[in-house]
């Protein structure tokens, strides 16, 4: 019955997850049931769900080797802000420790094991959570080992928290963003073809430690102390817990994280008499609409996120702007919004990556986001001119992925020719020579929005050489 929905990714031998829509499903294979069933008692008894465990249930209505968890958008690791990602290992960590009161622990402590409801990290894997003494059948942790562990939980960091945790944090906190996407990308646990990153990442070109400070040496001394002390496995974890809270992750401040302020369109929300036209149409689409989904796309740091979010949506914002999307997870984190903030370009939006072994399962290791974050209300503010004029992407490619991306309403902002930005900063557009009055033009959105959308209304924007076009399906 189950196996009419998706078979999700997964590289676990102890059972299968499939997305039920509302719901994801997980089928516990018949060898490790009653581990499972252990497992879950527990769980239960415990409130391991207030550790930021995902919100699990049983299934009986399926059979009772399937248990029910609380469906999350997935975002991955190399998509999250840099204080997400930091916050990502905390929880990593976290559950290492309070776990551990228990007798139990993870066999895993990859960051895709974790995704984000709106700005709260959340562990999903729940069948890596084992017995303590457990750990010992686990072959894999023992392959390639130099020395025993006297405890295998520092096997467990050795393969996977430090090469896709701590190697890329170090990175980022060496102002080295986009080396640490690219690692969390192509080099993810069971990515294809890839290798696992290791410390020799975090040697320069030549081989030489870079300055920064030595950080990562105090970390490898620890670790090395804890590792042969007795009963050394939390009290490392909790050494390196307070040493990442510490961290500063940089990226605070941008040419766009002021842009709000700059434009004097920073307004209240709650008194919209200040508004400019651009906020009352939008706004005013959003009562009508009362959709439940909305992507910001180029939401810089995100006032139309807000007032959706505020009208009751949920919403996802995404920008390619590192420092307007890492002010946003901490602004709407502080203000407990429902946003689901993501560093992501709209020319990633059907991106993807193939894993190892990904023939028994329908989906790749990473999804195309249009899949992951399509939501009812699409807003594309003041972008399509930054993608056609500056970046140089054709109106029809658009309008492929906006059309995949949203399920019905769309709001997209056209900038015309003779907009004060496009007039006064031409060089800001690379690409402004590839394209004349003929071949950019309202006309022409209008034109292609019409092939995927039944209906378009035009709203009015500010300023007056900006219009916003309402398409409906
Ligand atoms: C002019 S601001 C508009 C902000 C907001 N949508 C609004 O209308 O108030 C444009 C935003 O788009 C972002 N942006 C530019 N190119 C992008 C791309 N290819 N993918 C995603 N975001 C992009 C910029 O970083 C910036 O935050």
């Amino acid at each position: 019955m189950v196996e009419k929905y998706k078979k999700l990714r997964g590289y676990d031998n102890r059972g299968q997850v499939f997305d039920a829509i509302d719901f994801v499903y997980r089928k516990v294979n018949k060898d490790y049931l009653d581990s499972a069933l252990d497992i879950f008692s527990v769980y239960n008894k415990k409130n391991f769900k207030s550790l930021g465990i995902v919100d699990t249930k049983l299934a009986p209505e399926y059979g009772k080797d399937f248990l029910k968890h609380e469906k999350h958008i997935i975002s991955y690791p190399y998509e999250w802000s840099v204080d997400m990602f930091k916050d990502a290992a905390l929880l990593q960590l976290d559950l290492f420790i309070e776990l551990d009161k228990y007798g139990f622990t993870l066999k895993d402590a990859v960051p895709a094991n974790i995704v984000f409801k709106h700005t709260k990290p959340i562990f999903v894997d729940f069948l890596s959570i084992l017995k303590k003494d457990s750990l010992i059948n686990e072959k894999w942790l023992f392959e390639g080992l130099k020395t025993k562990e006297r405890d295998l939980r520092f096997a467990v960091f050795e393969k996977m928290l430090i090469p896709f945790f701590l190697v890329p944090l170090f990175l980022i906190k060496r102002k080295k963003i986009k080396l640490a996407r690219e690692m969390l990308f192509n080099r993810a646990c069971n990515a294809l073809g890839s290798s696992a990153p290791d410390f020799k990442d975090l040697l320069d070109g030549g081989g030489i430690r870079e300055k920064m400070s030595n950080a990562f040496e105090v970390f490898i001394y620890k670790f090395n102390f804890y590792k042969y002390k007795k009963q050394g496995f939390v009290s490392f974890c909790k050494f390196l817990k307070s040493y990442i809270k510490k961290m500063d992750m940089g990226y605070s401040n941008s040419d766009y994280t002021s842009y709000y302020v700059s434009k004097k369109e920073y307004f209240d929300f709650s008194d919209s008499s200040d508004w400019k036209e651009k906020q009352k149409s939008v706004y005013s689409v959003i009562k009508f609409d009362q959709p439940d989904t909305v992507l910001d796309l180029g939401a810089n740091t995100g006032w139309f996120s807000e007032l959706a979010c505020r009208n009751g949506a949920n919403v996802i914002a995404t920008d390619i702007d590192e420092a307007s999307v890492n002010f946003l997870y901490k602004y709407a984190k502080s203000k407990k919004l429902n946003i689901l903030p993501i560093v992501l370009s709209f020319q990633d939006l059907l991106k993807s990556k193939q894993g190892i072994d990904s023939l028994d399962c329908q989906e790749k290791l990473f999804m195309e986001p249009v899949k992951r974050i399509k939501s009812d209300l699409v807003l594309a503010l003041a972008l399509v001119h930054h993608l056609v004029l500056g970046q140089g992407l054709s109106i029809e490619s658009i309008f492929k992925v906006l059309s995949q991306a949203t399920k019905k309403t769309l709001i997209l902002e056209y900038v015309g020719w003779d907009d004060e930005l496009i007039k006064k900063e031409p060089t800001f557009f690379k690409n402004l020579n590839k394209f004349t009055k003929e071949t950019y033009n309202l006309n022409l959105f209008v034109k292609e929005g019409k092939k995927y959308f039944k209906n378009i209304e035009l709203l009015e924007s500010h300023p007056e050489t900006r219009t916003l076009l309402v398409f409906r399906r």
